[in-house]
């Protein structure tokens, strides 16, 4: 990889971030956002770049940037979808889901296809459980109460360029204590 650098602008972000923690160390987290949204994943030269821009240890960026699944360790497809293999995903057939998209797109999970569209990554728990089982496209979009047919449709439209609509969760209790309030 070429030498990496941050643009002025860029580094006019880190320090703006900087400035919102008590420490460095705690800006770690968006300033590998800033990183991969430059280069579109987080590989060790790029960590070894958040390190020096910081002036952190090597050894606690790659900690941090190890830990999230979030950040991509290798270049990876235009679209990765997060499958999510925790135990309410699991047990609603989480697997199933799985195995079915490694199928489909001919990869296993923490593989790219050929063609660089779509990378799998097997994910614990998304926070959208009773909605299981669900994935995540690209660290964003959550796709939930899923079935192959789902999984399916999912595939064929983003092969055509249409991203799925945010499927948000509804929170009945909160919803409940709002109403009661206002
Ligand atoms: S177990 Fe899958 S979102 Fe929580």
């Amino acid at each position: 990889m070429a030498e990496l650098s941050f643009t002025q602008e860029e580094l006019d972000e880190i320090e703006k971030i900087k400035a919102k923690f008590p420490t460095v160390k705690a800006a770690t987290l968006q300033v590998l956002w800033v990183a991969q949204r430059k280069y579109g994943h987080v590989e060790p030269e790029v960590q070894q770049l958040v390190a020096e821009t910081l002036d952190l240890p090597a050894a606690h960026v790659h900690g941090v940037a190890s830990f999230y699944t979030q950040y991509y360790k290798e270049e990876m497809g235009k679209f990765v979808l997060d499958v999510c293999t925790c135990l309410s995903c699991q047990l609603c057939g989480g697997y199933e889901i799985l195995h079915h998209l490694e199928d489909e797109l001919g990869i296993k999970a923490g593989e790219t296809t050929d063609d660089g569209m779509f990378s799998i990554q097997e994910v614990e728990c998304l926070g959208a459980c009773g909605y299981a089982p669900m994935l995540q496209v690209t660290n964003g979009v959550y796709v939930n109460n899923l079935t192959e047919e789902k999984a399916d449709e999912l595939i064929k439209n983003l092969r055509e360029g249409r991203m799925p609509e945010f499927e948000s969760m509804q929170m009945p209790k909160l919803e409940k204590r709002n109403q009661a309030a206002s």
